[in-house]
């Protein structure tokens, strides 16, 4: 079997981690499964937008084979448990559960899941389960998806379905990842269906997706279930440009906008009153009813997700905005490109590890130190095959530098006290992403399109079990 590190004894690994420390990494149902129209699952957006956009598309590759694991799944679950994975986080597609949203439950889709999570206990991996990954069931985003206030209830049953027929084996749920995707890419900046720009709507989406979370986790808790629940957010942390009051004030609207918007009411059960106060001055409050901020109040989660892949640089507006143009965050900020910065070219991302750091400390020292993990952390790459060895290995040592130094700075977090209990990297294998297809590659394992999907372990998923093994690294 290929060996990329040689194994160390213990005493010299420099950077250690605890024993119990969550090894894994991350996914999606839309991105990973396939057979999207199989076995009763019924259309969500991504599946209708293909149909009617494949332009959008990368190469006009679609979600509807995506990496198969709806049929590799044992073979794949095989990988994970080779190369160390103590836990794995993958979602349920809501459109397989429930085909139209909602009513009756595509008994397929039970079957599939309970599989995958048996399989996943089997060899010793936790599954961290997320209910919500940018997937809205067509039927329900033809009225109006997030926008509209009976979606809520809809997710409200298919939370509810989820916790009673896989909550005696799934210990750690998530309502949504990533909340604020759907609202910026959605209804900002033309990213995903329904790609329209419209910041009133883009606002009552974030404002009722909370509020779904919200009542996922109060049906959680009224069930009595002994696992944990909470949610995955990407945080981004926001530099300003200099210390300027101008800069630190653009810096403070992103972080509010961007990250706060749903880290102080999944944590804190409060928005901050900046963001009331900003909202309110611009005159793009949602709509709320009675009871409402109660339910956010009263439903704050036990465990919190953090994705992280960038920072958010800002500086005081300086661009003329263009009369007539449709309200943006851009109107109140500008994007701030620092000199000497380090960039993933391939994504178009600043690599940042120290940011990581950052981040903690901010739950550390102002959310109450609330347990959490990096729930993903990753770095896509284009035309991995050219690093292809004769023995078929891809010598991505590129991942394994940038997984190393941010782990380093996840470390040093630890070492500080910040309740922070494991890494995932996005993502296990080789996924579809998004517009982007299969353009930039990120898994521990590559999946070989040319070849009927064939899955080879990467240098960086060897670099990782070694890691495993040995909890931590030099
Ligand atoms: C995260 C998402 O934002 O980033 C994933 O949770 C996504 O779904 C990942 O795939 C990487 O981004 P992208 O757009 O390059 O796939």
């Amino acid at each position: 079997m290929y060996e990329i590190v040689k194994a160390k004894p213990d005493h010299e690994v420099k950077y250690t981690f605890p024993t119990d420390f969550w090894w894994g990494s991350a996914s999606s149902a839309t991105q990973m499964e396939g057979e999207a129209n199989k076995d009763g699952k019924g259309p969500n957006i991504w599946d209708y937008w293909y149909e009617t956009e494949p332009e959008l598309f990368h190469n006009k590759v679609g979600p509807q084979h995506t990496s198969d694991f709806y049929r590799r799944y044992r073979e794949d679950i095989a990988n994970m448990k080779y190369i160390g994975h103590n836990s794995f986080r993958f979602s349920i597609s809501w459109s397989r559960l429930f085909p139209n949203g909602f009513g009756k439950v595509n008994s397929h889709a039970v079957v599939f899941y309970n599989n995958v999570i048996n399989e996943l206990i089997k060899n010793d991996i936790e599954p961290f389960v997320n209910l919500y990954h940018f997937d809205m069931p067509l039927e329900l985003q033809k009225i109006g998806g997030w926008e509209n206030r009976s979606v809520i209830e809809a997710y409200e049953l298919y939370a509810y379905t989820c916790f009673e027929l896989f909550g005696d084996r799934v210990k750690k749920w998530f309502t949504h990842n990533e909340p604020i995707v759907p609202v910026e890419c959605g209804y900002l900046y033309g990213f995903h269906y329904p790609a329209v720009v419209d910041f009133q709507k883009a606002v009552q989406v974030a404002f009722h997706s909370m509020l779904a979370s919200a009542k996922a986790v109060q049906s959680y808790r009224k069930m009595h279930k002994t696992g944990k629940i909470g949610i995955i957010i990407n945080l981004t942390p926001s530099y300003p440009r200099s210390d300027n009051p101008e800069d630190v004030k653009a810096a403070h609207i992103a972080d509010l906008l961007f990250n706060r918007s749903f880290l102080d009411p999944s944590v804190k059960g409060v928005y901050p009153q900046d963001l009331i106060d900003l909202l309110k001055k611009l005159d793009y409050m949602p709509e709320i009813q009675p009871g409402d901020l109660e339910t956010i109040q009263n439903n704050t989660i036990d465990l919190l997700g953090i994705n992280y892949y960038q920072p958010r640089r800002v500086k005081a507006k300086e661009k003329l905005i263009e009369e007539g143009s449709p309200f943006l965050p851009e109107h109140l900020f500008d994007h701030y490109e620092m000199p000497g910065r380090k960039m993933n070219p391939y994504r178009g991302w600043e690599i940042y590890e120290k940011g990581m750091y950052d981040l903690l400390i901010n739950i550390k020292e102002n959310y109450n130190n609330i347990e959490c993990f990096i729930a993903e952390n990753g770095m896509g790459v284009e035309d991995e095959e050219r690093f292809r060895d004769e023995q078929g290995v891809i010598h991505d040592d590129y991942r394994i530098e940038f997984m190393k130094e941010h782990l380093k700075w996840l470390h040093r977090a630890i070492e500080e006290g910040v309740n922070v209990k494991g890494y995932h990297l996005w993502t296990f294998m080789d996924n579809w992403s998004w517009l982007n297809a299969y353009k930039n590659r990120y898994g521990f394992v590559s999946v070989n399109l040319d070849k009927d999907g064939e899955r080879t372990i990467k240098k960086s998923g060897y670099w990782f079990k070694s890691v495993v093994s040995h909890h931590g690294f030099n």
